[in-house]
């Protein structure tokens, strides 16, 4: 009853506030003929994903985690003008399938995928990077949030939104006894971020299509020492 209630509800916005949209809805189909799991961005959280975007007036946008390139035009689309947005995918055959559904949506020049482990594109990045990103999102292997984010910092500057995916995972959040890498990792990340003082952060938990998880923002408010 309750995920059939919140698929629902999401339905009902989605309906009445997020436009249909041939390039998104094409490229969710790509992702399925592609067999490419189901773990993309709910279309309303692509929205607010986009709407964060378009607030903080990001021009530069770093995403970890491509998938088949759905969030990824979400987000590319808030850009303005010259905007850019790099994507980093470990799997070469999700970053083929995301490259086509970005030419399909006419974001082949604002988007840049990189395809390798985040861990090695991410120094790179920091090395050749000179003012850093706007905007932020985290949506990749887990465990490794708490590296993932630390880079993202050095890639940050003060007013730069991070927004990280999967903060909750049905509550499994809260569970001290828990096996799974995935929530250790964000249970180990929600503890880095309790010290870190160059963020102020929080989470918002979701419920909809993709079930009970949440969002973890961070706004970074102090610059790198
Ligand atoms: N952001 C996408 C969903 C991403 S799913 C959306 O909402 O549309 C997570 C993605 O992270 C998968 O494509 C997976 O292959 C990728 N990934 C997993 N481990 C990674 C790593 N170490 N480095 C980069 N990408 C990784
Ligand atoms: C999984 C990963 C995601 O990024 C997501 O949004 C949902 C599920 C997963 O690995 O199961
Ligand atoms: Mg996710």
């Amino acid at each position: 009853m309750t995920q059939e209630l919140w698929t629902e509800v999401d339905r009902y916005i989605v309906d009445r506030l997020v436009p249909h949209d041939d390039a998104l809805e094409a490229t969710l189909q790509a992702s399925k003929v592609a067999r490419l799991p189901s773990i993309n961005v709910a279309p309303n959280q692509g929205k607010l994903l986009n709407l964060l975007a378009l607030a903080t007036r990001a021009r530069s946008v770093l995403e970890i985690g491509t998938l088949g390139g759905y969030s990824t035009i979400w987000l590319a689309r808030a850009l303005g003008p010259g905007g850019r947005l790099i994507t980093l995918e470990a799997d070469p055959r999700h970053a083929a399938v995301a490259e086509a559904n970005i030419a399909g949506a006419g974001l082949s020049d604002v988007v840049r995928i990189i395809v390798g482990p985040a861990s090695e594109s991410l120094p790179r990045l920091a090395a050749e990077n000179g003012p850093g990103f706007d905007f932020v999102f985290i949506d990749a292997d887990k465990a490794n949030t708490t590296e993932y984010f630390a880079w993202s910092l050095r890639l940050s500057h003060i007013g730069t939104l991070i927004v990280v995916d999967n903060a909750v995972r049905g509550g499994k959040l809260v569970d001290p006894a828990t096996d799974d890498p995935d929530v250790r990792g964000m249970q180990r990340f929600v503890d880095a971020l309790a010290s870190e003082p160059r963020v102020s952060a929080t989470v918002v938990q979701t419920v909809g299509s993709k079930g009970h998880d949440g969002f973890l923002l961070a706004l970074v408010i102090a610059e790198n020492q």
